[in-house]
């Protein structure tokens, strides 16, 4: 059982507010007594039930109002405002304006932070992409960044997400300009790199999309695993993005093993930025139907695996989801509707956290 003491006396407090019949709170409770998605998902013992926040929605009362509840929310992640393009847009000069916006307010609310991310090929500046920097060069910027970075948010982080999405389908480096000017070794200096400027509780995460079966990808980072455990380069934990499509989503034995191929190697995991968009729209009801399937087994799977941490969902209210800019067609891939309706997805997800 993965729950730590403190969760466990947590989870013993009798659910004097978990009103049963489901979506309404049945006759005896208003739907707002009803215990949100982290209160069950640490009664299930889990660590948080969390979201990713986006600045540009921050002016609106009712969005806020919902992502710094810290009964459906225990745990926030900026969605962009850590990156590299906000927090160094030119050399050496570093602003943390959004990543502070949605940090101090989480702070605030008693949420923890997973923080995103260190190293990425995308949102990244110019000056860096285009720089045609050395080796030597490239990576002092690298350790610069991570040391500014990094001791600006020192112990403000449960967890960084050190390394972004590195490898291609196959299990190849991605040809990034870390890749081709450092080597491979910049993913091992990175976490270096981190450890060496964050706090040491802080959990290290290498993170990517497409590593929730085992396939070419997931075996190829748990190679790096592997690898990193054997050599005492720090790394903490895997963290499988989990961005869904409806009906054709990992089923959740899929999932459970491939947790379970990354816990046998001594990290931890977490679903990192789970979403199930619509493969088409208008949705039907059977894609409605389908999405809180896939969603309730990704939840259940973290849930019932040895130590899978927590999962976040990436944004929680579609008009804001990444979805609709990076695939055209497809969306609705949030547990809120446009209107601020929990969906069935919702409601799946917290009978799963219940059972
Ligand atoms: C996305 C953000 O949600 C968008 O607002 C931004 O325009 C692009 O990036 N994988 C990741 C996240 O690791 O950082 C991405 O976030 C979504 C895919």
């Amino acid at each position: 059982m993965k729950v730590p003491a403190a969760l466990a006396v947590l989870a013993a407090i009798p659910l004097a507010t978990a009103a049963p019949g489901g979506p309404g709170g049945g006759p005896h409770g208003p739907k707002n007594k009803e215990p949100g998605l982290d209160v069950l998902a640490k009664r299930a013992g889990l660590l948080y039930f969390g979201t990713a926040i986006d600045n540009v929605v921050l002016n609106n009362t009712k969005y806020v109002s919902i992502a710094y509840n810290r009964s459906e929310f225990g745990q926030v992640t900026p969605s962009n405002g850590q990156k590299w393009l906000f927090t160094e847009p030119s050399r050496g000069v570093f602003n943390f304006t959004d990543g502070d916006e949605i940090v101090k307010a989480s702070i605030k609310a008693g949420q923890m932070r997973r923080c995103h991310n260190f190293v990425w090929h995308s949102q990244l500046p110019e000056w860096v992409e285009k720089g045609n920097f050395t080796k030597k060069e490239l990576t002092s910027i690298l350790e610069n960044h991570i040391k500014h970075v990094g001791k600006y948010y020192y112990d403000a982080c449960y967890a960084w997400d050190v390394v972004n999405e590195a490898f291609n389908e196959d299990g190849t480096y991605r040809e990034t300009v870390w890749y081709k000017t450092i080597g491979p070794e910049y993913i091992e200096l990175a976490f270096k790199f981190a450890r060496k400027y964050t706090s040491k509780h802080t959990r290290l995460y290498y993170n990517d999309y497409n590593i929730e079966t085992v396939n070419n990808k997931s075996t190829r980072v748990a190679e790096l695993v592997k690898d990193f455990k054997r050599r005492n380069i720090p790394i903490d934990g895997v963290g499988l993005q989990a961005h869904y499509t409806t009906g054709r989503s990992p089923s959740y034995e899929a999932q459970m093993k491939t947790i379970k191929m990354f816990n046998d190697l001594r990290v931890e995991v977490a679903l990192t930025e789970l979403d199930v968009r619509m493969p088409s729209l208008p949705e039907t009801p059977e894609m409605v139907a389908q999405q809180a399937t896939d969603y309730a087994n990704a939840v259940k799977a973290c849930k019932d695996s040895k130590d899978c941490v927590g999962v976040t969902v990436w944004d929680f209210w579609d008009p804001v989801s990444w979805v609709p800019y990076t695939f055209p067609g497809q969306g609705n891939a949030c547990l809120w509707d446009e209107k601020f309706n929990k969906k069935p997805a919702y409601y799946a997800i917290a009978d799963v956290l219940r059972e």
